[in-house]
């Protein structure tokens, strides 16, 4: 053969390949309301960055006929590029080939840039969008995602993992991207589930839809499940690249200095004023964080699940913190199951890459009641402990309002190993408010000797010097100077260096 001719059949082929399962597949694709793999992968990825891997392999399946549908690169697209110039690996379903159903052959594509992005140190995202195991395989196909599930564990806390579900996540399959530390869904368009409507009804008796079942707002706001719901497949490619922008490549690297064209020194004196003069009366802690951050700006994370909490990230002079605070504005700010879940998990997460800890305190207590007892409150509210106990990263929690109980020993306290603790002049740092506290120290008392006693009572703890005659708030500070004090704060713990005891892994409450 000529050398033209080669060069010709493999243009040819590799154009073909570039098809997935073909244009009537790419078009009911687009009028379904998707992109395909390889665009969605020229979205995420900088321009031109995209080299792709394994783009000839085809199953090796010969039951069912499957023989005689070969597809090259077999419902896979696998590769490595850039984001913001930072080397990064991808895998995306096609479901344009064999509804991108798992093989034996394209779990092994994943594996291969899952091993390709553990030994380079860079984040992997994956795009799902699958009909779940190649049914015509059987074992092989679900063995497939079992070494998945293995490679996500083992690159678990060594590099971020991230994943958008794109379109259907049925069964098993959702166990990847459960194992990953960010999910992202499109509204109306993508879905997860262990079993679908149909088989709930067949089981259970129950009618439901699969938005309800498993849809992006039920995952984001009741099941915990999503971290991200956008509304379109672009959107959740671009806050991919900007969730990326906050994280460093693997756990031994630094997340990306930004330059901060904020003045660090930026006093604020709004926030003279957010936190009401009743100590009763909410506000919206937001209304605190986002005005210290660099360009006033908070990425927040499960925005909509336990309200009443709020993580996300930010920057301070350039570098990325993550961000933990109580909210006020939501169930008084109160701890429960769900609150204590994703506090503790994005501690975790910002553990594991070297992202510095910043918590806002505002917290009553604990939710009481059976629901809370019943369901494990104790178990999951352990969760908070343990992980801010277990951090080594740079921590420093200011309490703005209430520190109260064990929730104001859970949220990054002192003596969990709190580096700056900090607290405004209208810090309430107690056992319980004064009410409480006197109803069960005086019983029995008059409601008036109950009313002077609990102005004694609060004039002696609702403040923040009781604990900082004790070091256990290090500084009082001026709302207005928050912005200041945390960039110094977090300059002064730059360089810390603190490890824990050797151990295989720790036993953490599940
Ligand atoms: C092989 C599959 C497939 C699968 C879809 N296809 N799912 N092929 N194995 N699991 C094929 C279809 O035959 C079809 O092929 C093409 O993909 C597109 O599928 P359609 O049904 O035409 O598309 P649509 O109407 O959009 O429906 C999408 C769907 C549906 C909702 C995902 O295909 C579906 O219900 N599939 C089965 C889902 C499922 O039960 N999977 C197993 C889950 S259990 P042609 O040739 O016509 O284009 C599981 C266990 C994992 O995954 C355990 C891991 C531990």
């Amino acid at each position: 053969m000529e050398r033209e001719e080669i060069y010709r059949e493999f243009e040819e082929m590799d154009k073909r390949a570039s098809l997935g399962g073909g244009i009537d597949k790419i078009e009911k694709q687009h009028a379904n309301g998707h992109m395909t793999a390889r665009e969605r992968i020229n979205i995420l990825l900088d321009k031109g960055t995209f080299n792709e891997l394994d783009k000839f392999v085809t199953h090796r399946c010969n039951d069912f006929g499957m023989e005689k549908k070969q597809i090259a690169g077999d419902g896979m697209v696998t590769g490595y590029g850039k984001i913001d110039g930072r080397l990064v690996f991808v895998y995306a379903y096609d479901f344009t080939a064999h509804g991108g159903s798992l093989s034996e052959t394209n779990a092994a594509k994943i594996v291969k840039v899952q091993q390709l992005a553990l030994k380079n140190g860079a984040p992997i995202i994956a795009l799902n969008d699958s009909g779940g195991a190649r049914i015509q395989e059987g074992v092989s196909s679900l063995a497939g995602y079992a070494s998945i599930f293995y490679n996500n564990t083992i690159a678990s806390g060594v590099i971020p993992q991230i994943s958008a579900i794109l379109g259907p996540c049925a069964g098993g399959a959702c166990y990847s991207p459960a194992l990953t530390d960010f999910i992202f869904m499109v509204k109306e368009n993508s879905h997860m589930f262990i079993t679908g409507p149909d088989v709930v009804k067949t089981v259970t008796n129950e009618e439901v839809g699969k938005e309800e079942l498993g849809g992006a707002l039920t995952h984001s706001s009741k099941s915990g499940v999503t971290h991200f719901m956008c509304s379109t497949e672009e959107e959740t490619l671009m806050s991919i690249r900007e969730l990326l922008s906050f994280i460093p490549s693997n756990n031994m690297d630094d997340a990306p200095l930004v330059p901060c064209s904020d003045d660090i020194h930026r006093v604020n004196e709004a926030l003279q004023t957010v936190i009401p003069e009743d100590p009763n009366m909410p506000y919206d802690i937001k209304d605190i964080i986002e005005p210290v951050l660099d360009n006033q700006y908070l990425f927040e994370v499960m925005s909509h699940f336990a309200k009443n909490a709020v993580v996300g990230f930010g920057r301070l002079n350039g570098r990325s913190v993550g961000i933990v605070a109580n909210q006020p504005a939501f169930l008084a700010g109160v701890l429960d199951i769900d609150a204590s879940d994703k506090i503790a998990r994005f501690i975790r997460f910002c553990d594991c890459f070297n992202i510095p800890v910043i918590t806002f305190e505002d917290v009553p207590g604990f939710l009481p009641g059976t629901m809370q007892e019943h369901n494990g409150i104790i178990r999951h509210g352990a969760k908070i402990v343990y992980a801010y106990a277990e951090a080594t990263v740079p921590k420093i929690t200011l309490i703005t309002r209430k520190a109260y109980g064990g929730a104001y020993i859970v949220m990054g306290s002192k003596l969990i190993g709190g580096d700056v603790n900090l607290a405004y002049p209208q810090a309430e740092i107690a056992v319980m408010g004064a009410e409480g506290a006197v109803n069960i120290l005086y019983r029995k008392a008059t409601d008036e000797k109950k009313q002077e006693i609990i102005s004694e009572y609060e004039s002696k703890f609702s403040n923040p010097y009781r604990a900082a005659e004790r070091g256990l708030i290090d500084e009082v500070i001026m709302p207005r100077d928050t912005r200041y004090k945390l960039i110094q704060a977090l300059e002064m713990a730059h360089n810390k260096n603190q490890s824990n005891p050797p151990k295989k892994h720790g036993n953490m409450p599940l």
